[in-house]
Parts: C-alpha cells; sequence; structure tokens
C-alpha cells in the first residue's frame, strides 16, 4: 500500500546518509524539509523531497490514501529507551508521603517503593497486568511514541519476573509499536535478602538469567547500581553473567550518588548508562570514546526534585544524550515524550534541535534500533507523527502542557484512537 504526506510545512529529522546518533555539537543539527512530501510504501519510508519534485515521482491513482498536511510539521516518533510500563498498580500514596517529607531511598527502605510494586504484581494475573499496561502503551502511542523499552523488575524472583518478561513478550507481539524488552531482576534488594545481597546476586546469576535466556524474553540486562541498592561488585558480576548469554548491559547509575555506575556500565560496554543526576569529570572521561549512550530522566528527576543531570557539560563535551520517559509507578507515573522534549529545553536548557536528536535517534540508539527507526530516511520503519497547526520546531516543546499530535503512523497504518 502506497501513502502520500503532502504539502508538509516542515518535515523534520531528514537523513540522506544517515548516521547511529548525533553527539555534541552536531546534536544541534536537525535535517528538515519545509515545504515537503513524503511517500510511504507498506511500512517503510519511501521517498522524500520538497512539493515541486513530487511531480517527478508522481503517477496518478497510484496512492491509495493521500493526506494533505498544509501548515502541519510531521517528525519521526519518539522512541523511548527507559521505561518500567508493565506494573501492577499506581503508588500515589507513595506521592503523599513525598509531600509530607520523605525521600524515595526513605520510602524505600520502610518497604514501599519497588518492594511495594513487587508485592502487588506477584498477586496480579498475567492477563490483568498485560490489559492495564496494553493501556498505557495506547496511551504513549497517541502522545507520539512509536518505540518503547520495557523493563521487568517488579517480580524480584524468577517466576514473577519471567511472568513480566512474559507479559512485555506478548505486548511485542501484539502492539503496533516497536517493543524492546529488559531483564532488570536486580532492580531493588527482596526483603528476605536483605542482609545477604550476595545470595539474591546468586539467584540472579545462576537461576534467572539462565532461565530468561533460554525462553528468550529479553534484549537486554540491567541492574539498578545505586547508593543503597546494588554495588559495582555485584552489578559487574550480573553483567558478566548476562554477558555470557547474549544480553548487553543497559544499566540505572549515579541516580543516588557517585558510585561507579557509570565507569561499570563503560566497562562492561553498556548500550547506555540512565538516570545520571550525579556525574562530574571522571563519569564524562569515561563515557567519551565510548559506544555507551548517556541517558538522561527528566520526568524522574522533576517528579522527585532531584538535583539535574548536567547535560550542556555532557554535550559540551562532546557527548551525545538521549532523553527518555522512566515511565514507572514511582517515580514518573508518565510517558508523556512530549513533556520530556519541554523538560529538556527548560530544566536543562537544551535546544529543540538537541532535544530532537535526543528524543529520537540517540534514543533509538540507546535501544539499538536506530538502524531502522529514530529519523527520516529512505528504508526506516515509517513510524512518525503529524502535528496540528504549528508555526516551527520550537513550538512543540514551547507549549508544554499542549496535545499538538494530530495523527500517528505506524508501520505505514494510521492509528485510530
Ligand atoms: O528508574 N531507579 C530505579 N527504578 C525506577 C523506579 C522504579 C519505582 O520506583 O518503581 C527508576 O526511577
Ligand atoms: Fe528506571
Amino acid at each position: 500500500m502506497k501513502l502520500l504526506l503532502e504539502n508538509i510545512r516542515e518535515l523534520v529529522q531528514v537523513e540522506d546518509n544517515p548516521v547511529l546518533f548525533r553527539a555534541g555539537a552536531e546534536m544541534s543539527k536537525v535535517g528538515t524539509i519545509k515545504n515537503a512530501f513524503l511517500i510511504i510504501q507498506d511500512e517503510l519510508i519511501d521517498d522524500f523531497g520538497t512539493m515541486d519534485q513530487l511531480k517527478d515521482v508522481y503517477v496518478d491513482d497510484d496512492f491509495l490514501i493521500e493526506i494533505d498536511c498544509s501548515n502541519r510539521i510531521v517528525y519521526p516518533s519518539y522512541c523511548d529507551s527507559h521505561t518500567h510500563l508493565v506494573y501492577p498498580g499506581p503508588r500515589e500514596q507513595e506521592f503523599v508521603d513525598k509531600i509530607k517529607g520523605l525521600s524515595y531511598e526513605e520510602i524505600a527502605r520502610r518497604g514501599g517503593g519497588i518492594l511495594n510494586s513487587a508485592k502487588l504484581l506477584h498477586e496480579t494475573s498475567e492477563e490483568e497486568l498485560y490489559n492495564s499496561a496494553m493501556k498505557r502503551v495506547k496511551e504513549i502511542i497517541k502522545m507520539g511514541t512509536g518505540a518503547v523499552e520495557i523493563k521487568s523488575g517488579y517480580g524480584l524472583n524468577t517466576k514473577d519476573e519471567i511472568k513480566m518478561l512474559r507479559v512485555i513478550q506478548r505486548i511485542k507481539e501484539t502492539a503496533p509499536i516497536c517493543v524492546r524488552s529488559t531483564f532488570l531482576g536486580a532492580h531493588s534488594i527482596p526483603f528476605e535478602y536483605r542482609n545477604n545481597v550476595s545470595a539474591y546476586v546468586d539467584l540472579i546469576i545462576n537461576e534467572m538469567i539462565p532461565t530468561v535466556a533460554s525462553e528468550e524474553l529479553a534484549d537486554f540486562i540491567d541492574v539498578f547500581c545505586d547508593k543503597g541498592f546494588f554495588s559495582v561488585v555485584d552489578t559487574e558480576r550480573i553483567l558478566m553473567a548476562g554477558i555470557k548469554y547474549g544480553l548487553r548491559p543497559k544499566i540505572h547509575a549515579n541516580e543516588l550518588g557517585n558510585t561507579g555506575g557509570v565507569q561499570a556500565g563503560v566497562k562492561y560496554n553498556a548500550l547506555s548508562v540512565d538516570h545520571l543526576e550525579f556525574v562530574g569529570e571522571e563519569e564524562i572521561e569515561a563515557l567519551k570514546g565510548s559506544e555507551t549512550m548517556p541517558t538522561v530522566l527528566p520526568g524522574a528527576a522533576f517528579f522527585l526534585n532531584m538535583k539535574l543531570s548536567p547535560v550542556r557539560e555532557m554535550i559540551n563535551s562532546g557527548l551525545p544524550v538521549a532523553l527518555a520517559s522512566d515511565f514507572n509507578p514511582g517515580s514518573s507515573p508518565s510517558g508523556n515524550m512530549n513533556f520530556i522534549s519541554s523538560l529538556g529545553c527548560i530544566k536543562y536548557n537544551m535546544l529543540p534541535e538537541e532535544v530532537i536528536n535526543a528524543t529520537t535517534l540517540n534514543s533509538a540508539y540507546a535501544m539499538g534500533i536506530s538502524d531502522r527507526l529514530g529519523s527520516i530516511a529512505k528504508g526506516k520503519m515509517a513510524n512518525l507523527f503529524i502535528t496540528s497547526d504549528m508555526p516551527g520546531i520550537e513550538y512543540l516543546p514551547y507549549m508544554f502542557g499542549s496535545d499538538l499530535i494530530e495523527t500517528v503512523i505506524l508501520n505505514g497504518d494510521v492509528q485510530s484512537f
């Protein structure tokens, strides 16, 4: 099937010679075409150019669907490279505890936080988990996300971790969005192991990882390497075991302290290190020249009132940066990448162009899919969105509370809501 988008005010993040990510000063460059057309053939981007060039490729009656995009802007879908969107229920009571003065770590120490979700997940059926997660998937699709990474990590025992990963697998098979899955057995320390963390690490290594790998349930392995959670020594043991089974690391690092998580991630060639509130010169030096994408989660920092990751320093030092939502019930109960884009500009002083690269191409790289998603390039997946009337690319992050996405196309299909 052929689909034609015509009279596009601006076609954004166009690449003639696609790259896998953009770093440093390159992040402020975004290729765009004004008064453009775009042709989609089946699920792929087939051609694009200016409207005057369209007559050269247009054959009458060739197109089954034509969409007039006058005054509208077309973007590649957001790629959200860090979420925990399979979870058994919200934790709004902890939200109130936080307002009253408790910190995220204090709530976790009292058996709240991730352990609270794990207890509830144990009592929730696979079917219920799937249904509630699919509602969230539909919500983020409507808000412009076309690829998403989803983590396990509210199971914390072999059976429940597998239950979560099966739910993610089912979402992969049934949702129109591209899904990557991550095994995060090391998300928190179960209550019964609190005085014997290495026994829990043994369980992850000897039982969970081999089972996850034999059922081919995960693309990546993650560890919450931070103060009060898993140490660098624990993290390295888990990453080594995962790598043996072909699971590339993507880790939670440096959210609560300068713990060495970033360096451990780089040492084991992690695809990304995520959070990064506590990053200084040493971490930046470690990341330079590596294949690891520094990924910042503005929603969590906003929701928990945390100190901000030094994004400007990282970009000015020549590093790439990706932004993701961290959609989860405890620290970022939103998967709205439009809001993440606004936070990127407002809180982290990123230019709108830098934010576009961070939420599309670089975040696609952080899921290992930037060769087929994350930009408008011939042969890439036709996952994109069309805005409502809009003057230019600055407008989307500027209008931080508005819903400006009018049409979503995934795998070449116009989505209906
Ligand atoms: O990325 N930092 C660790 N994990 C999640 C929080 C998960 C939760 O609180 O349920 C995060 O912020
Ligand atoms: Fe997270």
